[in-house]
């Protein structure tokens, strides 16, 4: 998914399934879940715990809900839309104990980098929605990307890596391979997992892009 300018982000509807919540809740983040099935196994696995998949994609959010329903899932709330967009707007501060970010676009040339994802910025936003001491989880087949998000990291002084990177051993307990995952473990490439964990309040005022969200679609977070 490219890095459009929020102004343009903003214009798009935002989809909610089951329904748009009253209040923002959850327990568990999902960005980009895709086919959805780490987020369904997940939710099975937890049914004590609420989870929340953000999915950009029109498509793959409407193709999610079915499958959803045919597993009979009930603590799912599913949001289409830019989680660029969706985060700042109603997912502001402390709510999710963890985040998954699990093979995101790979954008693998260097003049590719400002349509990544996981830039500062974006974790940043990430990192805001977690609790204090809340796990971000993050995986990708790329080594330049993984490469990429630990320089980022390092640029925040709100997380910390909780154990070294890992390369072809999940470090995510009760994981099973996304999609994209067995795809490319099918085609011999090396994954690579990252595990960061929030350790402070983030009391930094919001980058320019989130607060250009909440100028022009109001303040819900
Ligand atoms: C390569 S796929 C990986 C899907 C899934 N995580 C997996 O591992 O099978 C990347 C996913 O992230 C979604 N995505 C990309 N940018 C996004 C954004 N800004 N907000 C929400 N979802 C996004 C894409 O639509 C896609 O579903």
């Amino acid at each position: 998914m490219k890095h459009y300018p929020i102004e343009h982000e903003c214009r798009k509807r935002i989809d909610f399934w089951p329904d748009k919540p009253v209040v923002f809740g959850g327990d568990v983040l999902e960005i980009g879940p895709g086919r959805g099935d780490l987020l369904m196994h997940m939710a099975e696995a937890h049914p004590e715990k609420k989870f929340v998949g953000i999915e950009i994609g029109k498509r793959r959010f409407f193709k999610l809900i079915p499958r959803i329903q045919k597993r009979n899932i009930k603590n799912i709330q599913l949001i289409g839309g830019n989680a660029r967009v969706v985060l700042p707007l109603y997912y502001r501060s402390n709510v999710f104990e963890q985040a998954y970010v699990l093979f995101p676009d790979p954008w693998p040339k260097k003049r590719h980098i400002p349509h990544r994802l996981l830039s500062v910025q974006f974790m940043t936003l990430v990192a805001r929605s977690l609790k204090v001491g809340g796990d971000l989880f993050v995986a990708t087949d790329v080594a330049g990307y993984a490469g990429w998000v630990l320089e980022n990291a390092e640029q925040m002084d709100f997380v910390e890596l909780v154990r070294p990177p890992t390369m072809n051993k999940p470090l995510i307990d009760g994981y099973i391979p996304t999609f994209f995952e067995a795809k490319w473990r099918e085609m011999g490439r090396n994954i690579h997992y990252q595990h960061y964990r929030k350790t402070r309040e983030i009391t930094e005022p919001l980058d320019d892009e989130a607060r250009k969200v909440i100028e022009i679609l109001g303040d819900e977070g």
